[in-house]
């Protein structure tokens, strides 16, 4: 058994952590929180301790216990990480703006899913980008979007009652994951792209498949030059990348094409993009370059497509979920979306404003993203040796930051970090007020989520939307399964029975 020697200064050299022989079964990450983080004992002078028990039953109860330091080593498949569990170092790790905490930018598949967009890009290619991105964010923005989110949500609830609903005596079983994946697609296509789901479903069909495949090559060991060959499953990245870029290509086409009817390419996320790829006009008698090249346009979208859809959908997801194993809070929840947003009938829609004043949803929704984060770890480089909880990380480390292991941390959230409770996030209530501090969900500084209000709008859009018409109760073939890839996602789905409220 392996050994390792720390150096004088407690520091360990990166090629040491990288010769280590992963078959020695070091140690095991994965951050859902069903999942452990195990370490054998004594094997590795840097790692700790650091175990999750669970009492997960439908998941309304997690209890967690840790002892030991929260920085030590860990390993992601056969890829060595320091992994910092300390919520106070996470903060500073994510609030640091002098660029030594870099994105960890190592998968090329990752690249093919994500595209090097606002999510993975560094520096001054970070900066040009969110330059074009960020007005296509703003409250006003926002407002407008509203009403797409809350319609998009209005048509979902509508097709439940006309496809099982009504025909079944008012009472339907209906498998929720799948139906928020599309309408999380379908929001992010019309607000971003001015598509709709049935446009991008190719995209979001092979990002699916693209994700499945980066997470199982996160996992592996990679040979260097092997992603040119033609492996099988290379032979399918390149497929699918393939046939994200030509229907994103189409999706541009068609703007390019309106653009004269239009008046301009919009003032969506898209047309800010091609706006900004247009040439601008010459300074000083010199021209500049466009602030955007098609290639960045095309990463930029894939950034969104799977950033804007996946997330909020899971959210939307554990959101159900835990109404349905809370129905006091349901019932509640139920009654300020009514008293809020009316009843549900007519053509009414719900809107920012009005959504905006549903504090309890609010509460619970935080809640949600404490215990069931859709993004469940966080990855940064160290570009220079950094002190981290006692030990010097040498340069190009990559830290792991465990969200939702953090989101259960009894020091910070007091000892019942593993009961659901949303009133822990109320101000009002004055003894735990400010908790909101600790949640790392949208992660925090200069790289927080640019989508985050956004997120919380378009959930609030569609839990009021199902709130007003249906009860929900999880169906007897529901498994508590929660599983990390790259998102936090239910293994078997979210089989839910479905009653409506009026009968
Ligand atoms: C519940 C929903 C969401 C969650 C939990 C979430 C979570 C996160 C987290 C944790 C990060 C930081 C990732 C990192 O540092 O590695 C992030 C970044 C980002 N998110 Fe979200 N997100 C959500 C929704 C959205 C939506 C709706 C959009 C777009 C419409 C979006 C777009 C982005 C982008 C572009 C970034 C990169 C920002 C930057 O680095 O400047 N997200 N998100």
């Amino acid at each position: 058994m392996t050994q390792l020697k720390v150096k004088a200064d407690n520091s360990i050299s990166l090629s040491k952590l990288q010769s280590i022989n992963k078959n020695q079964k070091c140690v095991v990450v994965r951050c859902a929180p069903e999942v452990l983080l195990l370490s054998p004992p004594d094997r590795f002078p840097l790692s700790a301790q650091l175990s999750v028990k669970l009492t997960a039953r439908n998941g309304q109860r997690v209890g967690a216990r840790r002892r030991g330091r929260r920085v030590f080593l860990c390993w992601f498949g056969s890829t060595p990480e320091i992994c910092v569990g300390d919520v106070g170092l996470a903060k500073r790790v994510l609030s640091d703006r002098t660029g030594l905490f870099p994105k960890n930018v190592t998968s090329p598949v990752l690249l093919k899913l994500l595209g090097n967009g606002l999510v993975l890009a560094n520096g001054d290619e970070w900066q040009r980008h969110k330059k074009v991105v960020h007005p296509a964010f703003n409250t006003d923005k926002l407002k407008t979007m509203t009403a797409t989110m809350a319609g998009c949500a209005r048509s979902m609830v509508a097709r439940w009652e006309e496809g099982g609903v009504a025909s079944h005596g008012g009472r339907a079983v209906i498998e929720l994951s799948g139906q928020f994946e599309e309408v999380t697609a379908d929001v992010i296509s019309h607000t971003a792209f001015g598509s709709s789901y049935a446009e991008g479903k190719q995209v979001f069909m092979a990002l699916r498949e693209l994700q499945f495949i980066t997470f199982s090559t996160l996992l592996s060991v990679q040979i260097p030059g092997s992603r040119y060959f033609p492996t099988k499953k290379n032979l399918r990245v390149w497929m699918l990348d393939k046939k994200v870029r030509s229907t994103l290509m189409e999706i541009i086409n068609n703007r390019l094409a309106a653009k004269e009817k239009a008046g301009g390419y919009g003032d969506d996320l898209l047309g800010l993009m091609l706006e900004a790829s247009a040439p601008a006009p010459p300074e000083h008698g010199e021209s500049r370059a466009p602030l955007l090249s098609m290639g960045e346009i095309i990463d930029e979208c894939k950034t969104f497509f799977f950033a804007g859809q996946e997330t909020t959908s899971h959210l939307l997801t554990w959101t159900m979920f835990l109404l349905s194993t809370h129905p006091e809070w349901q019932e509640k929840l139920r009654q300020e979306a009514v008293r809020e947003c009316g009843c549900g009938g007519g053509d009414r829609l719900p809107t920012y404003d009005m959504l905006c004043k549903l504090k309890l949803m609010n509460l619970f929704l935080l809640e949600t993203l404490r215990l069931y984060s859709p993004v469940p770890l966080i990855r940064r480089r160290t570009r220079a040796p950094v002190e981290m909880g006692g030990f010097t990380a040498p340069a190009g480390a990559i830290l792991t930051l465990p969200i939702a292991t953090m989101h259960r941390d009894e020091e910070v959230w007091g000892t019942d970090a593993g009961v659901f409770d949303p009133t822990r996030f109320d101000g009002a209530a004055g003894r735990r007020g400010g908790k909101k501090a600790a949640l790392l969900s949208f992660s925090l500084g200069p790289r927080a989520c640019i989508g985050q209000s956004f997120a919380m709008v378009e959930t609030k859009a569609a839990v009021a939307a199902i709130l007003r018409r249906f009860r929900l109760a999880l169906s007897p073939e529901y498994v508590h399964a929660p599983t990390d890839v790259i998102t936090l996602r239910p293994k078997h789905g979210l089989p839910m029975i479905v009653t409506s409220v009026h009968t």
